[in-house]
């Protein structure tokens, strides 16, 4: 089949195409339909099936006699460490942690947080929620304890599940003082939390709170799955919006599954069997579609990588992993392979090692520059594919599925939209535009199976954030263009959402926390292009009238600041004092100019010498810490 033969099978008839597509699934109840429009615009996907999803992660390869293939290998070049877990292992770890989880009060519906770093208890502690019904809400290590404390205060968990330490290049990163302080800046407390003590070091537990993670299963040995609806959630995921709070994408169990599923064989092009790299974290959604659910719903082998692509401990680490684990498919952040083109630009590395497994790359997070495109196909000798998703769908909208004869890539498009996206470019009235026309990028409702239904305990925050500025679409916040043979390119954000090293952040989340300091009087964050991360925060601060520090020491506090609040992740490393903000008649902030100043890109020179006059200042400020590069 081709392409266009799927697309339009689907389009034709979406309720015949996923209730195949769930046939896929081991249901306790197979649905009686696939769409519920009961609640629109609260879309529910097979609503009255009834499943469970750690039993099709898991259970169901074990009663099929594949118990003892590989579920999960665990490479870890930060700590020397590797291991593989069959899925038979992964059942018994799984099944016994779900038990005590239970034991100690975990039920169907209650939220448990996982903090975790990339070890494979980060994949059992979500299983076993899975197989409890109980709804998990993973944080990346990344984040600091503030940003912690807002998605317990939101989700309200019964127990939170850590890690004792990450590790990161620069050293070992401490959690247990994260998790402490973030219990303690939250006004919901858990019941009890439990943590996982790595050797590289124990964290200190606080008494009839914490227990540690072995002590915490001894009395228990096994406890099977509970159904639970399609529609129930399985996780919430919480990314960044255009404020500090951050929004909690819900994630259907049924629409999860059978989604997820169909792109494994469709869109990836794997089988049964074959071993599947996700190189990204837990703690986003590619970590938790495919590091951990698609992969094992499958039936492949998924591998667990705790490293960086450079300096953990070369850029050959990843091409180390390809021959060692036989990677068929490997999937990654663009970020990562300009870090490894950046270290390697003749790709001596990737001569050392035997990379024949690999069939594809996959790439996605952020946009895919084309020079990163032409060297990775060029070095690997397989197709590279750009694929353009979002924490809010779960899995790929646009693409080129390797699944069907493939259709022609053309570099600098994401590619092709997959079923279940109905894709246009609207302006700003909503009215659809023309080819290679520049607009926002819309997908028509309902959106497929798998996708948010709305927001964790905030219907009107869901309403208002994606369906109210095109009535009848969904609003990606993403900017683009889709040619005369339908393929879509991204361009930009719309909103104040920043990409940096394949990590979505939100420079409104930075100002507020910029404008707490008892010294500024204003300021703006502006996402500014960098060949690296592909964007950088940068800040600008306004101080209040009669200050007289020396603005060095303003800056090096605000710099802490982000990274105590929201955490190292942000990459927040340059803030920058002026006398004025740059602002329309009406007051608001002309961010989209500072940042062409700052880009060295073409801008419109104001009207008036005193507008003038503050873009120079911008200008001279910005030259001083070396942009535009
Ligand atoms: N726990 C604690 N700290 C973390 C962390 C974690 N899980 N992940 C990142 N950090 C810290 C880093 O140590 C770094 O801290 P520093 O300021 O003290 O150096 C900071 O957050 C920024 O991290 P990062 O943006 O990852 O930059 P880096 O310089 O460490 O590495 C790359 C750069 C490009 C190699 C790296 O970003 C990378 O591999 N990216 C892959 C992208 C990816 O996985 N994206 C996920 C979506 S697909
Ligand atoms: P996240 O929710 O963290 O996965 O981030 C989603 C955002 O990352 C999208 O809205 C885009 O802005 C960006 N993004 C993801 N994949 C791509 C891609 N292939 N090309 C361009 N931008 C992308």
């Amino acid at each position: 089949m081709d392409y266009k033969s799927i697309y339009s099978s689907w389009k034709s008839d979406p309720e015949r195409f996923w209730m195949e597509a769930a046939k896929a699934i081991d249901w306790v109840k197979f649905p009686s339909h696939a769409l519920n429009e009961s609640r629109k615009p609260f879309y529910q996907w097979f609503s009255d099936g009834e499943v469970n999803t750690c039993y099709n992660a898991v259970d169901r390869h074990v009663e099929a006699g594949l118990g003892t293939k590989d579920a999960i290998i665990y490479d870890s070049p930060v700590t020397g460490g590797k291991s593989k877990l069959t899925f038979k292992e992964l059942l018994e770890q799984t099944s016994k942690f779900a038990s005590a989880l239970h034991r100690s009060g975990v039920q169907k519906g209650d939220r448990v947080i996982i903090y975790m770093p990339m070890i494979p208890e980060a994949i059992v502690s979500m299983l076993a929620c899975a197989r409890l019904g109980a709804i998990h809400s993973v944080v990346f290590g990344g984040f600091a304890a503030k940003e912690l404390a807002v998605r317990i205060e939101d989700a309200k968990p019964r127990a939170i599940v850590s890690g004792s330490c990450g590790i990161e290049p620069s050293g070992v990163v401490p959690y247990k003082p994260l998790l402490d302080k973030a219990i303690e800046l939250s006004n919901h407390k858990p019941e009890f939390c439990v943590v996982y003590q790595r050797k590289q070091l124990e964290a200190q537990l606080v008494l009839g709170r914490d227990f540690e993670w072995n002590d915490f299963q001894k009395r228990s040995s096994e406890h099977p799955c509970h159904p639970v609806l399609g529609s129930d959630p399985l996780y919430i995921l919480y990314t960044s919006g255009t404020t500090g709070q951050p929004k909690g994408v819900i994630r259907p169990t049924g629409g999860h599954l059978v989604s997820l599923m169909w792109t494994m064989r469709n869109f990836y092009g794997v089988d049964p069997g074959d071993v599947f790299w996700a190189a990204s974290d837990v703690g986003w959604v590619v970590g938790h579609s495919y590091i951990v659910y698609a992969p094992l719903f499958a039936g492949n082998t998924t591998v667990l990588f705790e490293g960086k692509p450079v300096g953990t401990p070369d850029p050959g680490t990843f091409w180390r992993v390809v021959q060692e684990h036989k990677i068929k498919t490997l999937f990654t952040a663009p970020t990562a392979f300009r870090a490894i083109k950046r270290s390697d630009p003749n790709g001596d590395y990737i001569k050392k090692f035997d990379i024949s497994s690999l069939r594809a790359l996959f790439l996605a997070g952020e946009r895919a520059d084309p020079d990163t495109i032409k060297w990775a196909s060029e070095k690997l000798k397989v197709p590279v594919i750009d694929h353009w998703w979002q924490t809010e769908t779960g899995f790929p909208m646009v693409g080129y599925p390797l699944g069907f004869k493939s259709p022609e890539v053309k570099i600098g498009s994401a590619g092709l939209p997959m079923p279940g996206f109905q894709i246009e470019v609207l302006g700003d009235d909503g009215e659809s535009l023309g080819a290679d026309m520049l607009g926002s990028i819309a997908v028509k409702l309902p959106l497929p199976p798998g996708t948010l239904p709305t927001l964790w305990n905030a219907d009107e925050r869901f309403k208002s954030a994606y369906l109210s500025r095109f009535p009848g679409y969904y609003e990606t916040g993403d900017a683009g263009t889709i040619d005369p043979e339908g393929y879509v390119s991204i361009m930009a954000r719309t909103d104040d959402v920043i990409n940096t090293a394949g990590h979505r952040l939100s420079t409104g989340a930075m100002e507020e926390v910029l404008t707490e300091h008892p010294d500024i009087a204003e300021c703006a964050v502006i996402g500014v292009k960098d060949e690296l991360k592909g964007q950088i925060p940068i800040g600008f601060i306004c101080l209040n009238a009669g200050v007289n520090r020396e603005p060095s020491g303003i800056m090096e506090e605000v710099v802490q600041s982000i990274r105590e609040k929201i955490g190292p992740v942000a990459s927040f490393k340059i803030a920058i004092v002026v006398d004025r903000l740059p602002k329309t008649r009406s007051g608001k902030i002309l961010r989209g100019t500072m940042l062409k100043i700052a880009n060295g890109d073409e801008f419109k020179t104001p009207a008036t010498i005193d507008d003038a006059t503050i873009l120079i200042e911008i200008e001279q400020a910005l030259e001083k810490v070396g942009y535009p590069q």
